[in-house]
């Protein structure tokens, strides 16, 4: 999978640009503050329409004007356009000057695996952090996961009031309760396989990947769940044993909604034992397992962003890493500096030097 091009209109810190892609590198140097966070940010925002930095999307408009528009050609076996308009109304997404209604299909149509330097947190925030990875990574795999998720919080939502319904009026009947667990737990379950299906899957490579970059080391995610190795009944048991407990408290105790991700390096907790190298590679070793996935899965090869190549990696570790880039993995870096890339690997590259919001395009060797 490949992105041709882009075109941006009032986003962030650009007012107008137009680019052409490399099938391989590109690379986009400048200094801090140029704009080339940006500029990834805005291929990912194209991709699955929601940014890696703020979950506030205004944030993404040009200071001063109302609408953003980002545009973008992939190819992939045809050429389809894609493109994300955002307005103090919300989002209108559409694949080829048609409007889409459906988010679920769309992010499932550009697949791409970001890599960057605040990524390694994850593993000392808070699970909803971790939860929040996992949604994105799936929902990009699986189409039915979105609508999964958005029912459950309806429900979720719905059973969290009436829970302080049931606190109120004491004597009410518990039967619409049992209905709204009973929802709440068929959802839950739905997205409980897919998340256990993810990170199996992901398991299955994740050594492999680690010990490519690092030479060794045992790197597993275990996947904590209040539905963990339960049956159906025993799920609704645990509710239905709770009952008051959750109407004291007026809120759902129980559900994929506290799931968590443990990242485990040579059997030890890599939050609370890990050093920052090794966190970096672990997330990085992740990310590498997700494009092994995705090629499994989807039979495509994933567009791949390094954000501020130099801090998201372990230094030590970059050459191998860059080594390990399949060729036919159109990849995209950021860096402020530009000399620290291998020269034989910025022949072949596409070479933007971003400045203040605008972008040249320079010959290698200039
Ligand atoms: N909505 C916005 N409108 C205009 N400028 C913005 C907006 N959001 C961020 N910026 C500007 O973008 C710049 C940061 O760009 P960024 O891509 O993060 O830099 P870097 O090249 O270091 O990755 C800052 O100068 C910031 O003021
Ligand atoms: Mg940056």
């Amino acid at each position: 999978m490949k992105l041709n091009t882009i075109k941006l209109t009032n986003f962030r810190n650009y007012e107008k640009l137009c680019l052409e892609f490399n099938n391989h590198l590109n690379v986009i140097y400048g200094n801090n503050g140029a704009g080339k966070t940006n500029l990834v940010e805005a291929i990912y925002f194209l991709s699955i329409t929601k940014s890696f930095r703020t979950n506030n999307d205004k944030m993404l408009i040009k200071n001063g004007e109302l609408s953003t528009k980002i545009e973008g050609e992939v190819e992939e076996d045809t050429k389809n356009n894609y493109q994300v308009i955002l307005n103090k109304e919300g989002k209108k997404v559409k694949i080829n000057n048609n409007i889409v209604r459906k988010v679920s299909d769309y992010i499932t149509n550009i697949n791409i695996v970001l890599l960057e330097p605040e990524e390694q947190m994850i593993f000392n925030a808070s699970p909803q952090v971790r939860r929040k990875l996992l949604n994105i990574e799936i929902s990009k795999l699986e189409k039915e996961y979105i609508i999964y998720l958005n029912n459950y919080n309806v429900i979720l939502k719905q059973r969290n009031f009436y829970l302080r319904d049931l606190y109120i009026n004491g004597n009410a009947s518990k039967d619409y309760l049992n209905i709204l667990t009973q929802k709440l737990i068929d959802w839950g379950l739905k997205i409980y396989e897919l998340r256990l299906k993810f990170i199996n899957k992901i398991n299955e490579y994740l050594s492999i990947k680690y010990q490519e970059i690092y030479k060794e080391g045992d790197l597993f995610i275990k996947y904590s769940s209040d539905y963990n190795n339960k049956t159906k009944d025993e799920i609704n048991e645990m509710y239905e044993k709770n009952y008051n407990r959750e109407i004291a408290l007026g809120k759902t105790l129980y559900g994929i909604h506290h799931d968590d991700l443990i990242f485990y390096l040579d059997k030890k907790d890599i939050s609370e034992w890990g050093s920052n190298g090794q966190k970096k590679n672990a997330i990085f070793a992740f990310k590498l397992a997700e494009i092994e996935l995705i090629k499994e899965q989807n039979n495509i090869l994933p567009i791949l962003i390094l954000d501020d190549l130099f801090s998201a990696l372990d230094n030590k570790k970059i050459k191998n890493i860059i080594a390990l880039l399949n060729d036919n993995i159109q990849t995209f870096i950021t860096t402020t500096e530009l000399n620290r890339i291998n020269k034989k690997l910025l022949s072949k590259a596409s070479i933007f030097k971003v400045n203040k919001g605008l972008v040249e395009e320079e010959e290698y060797g200039r």
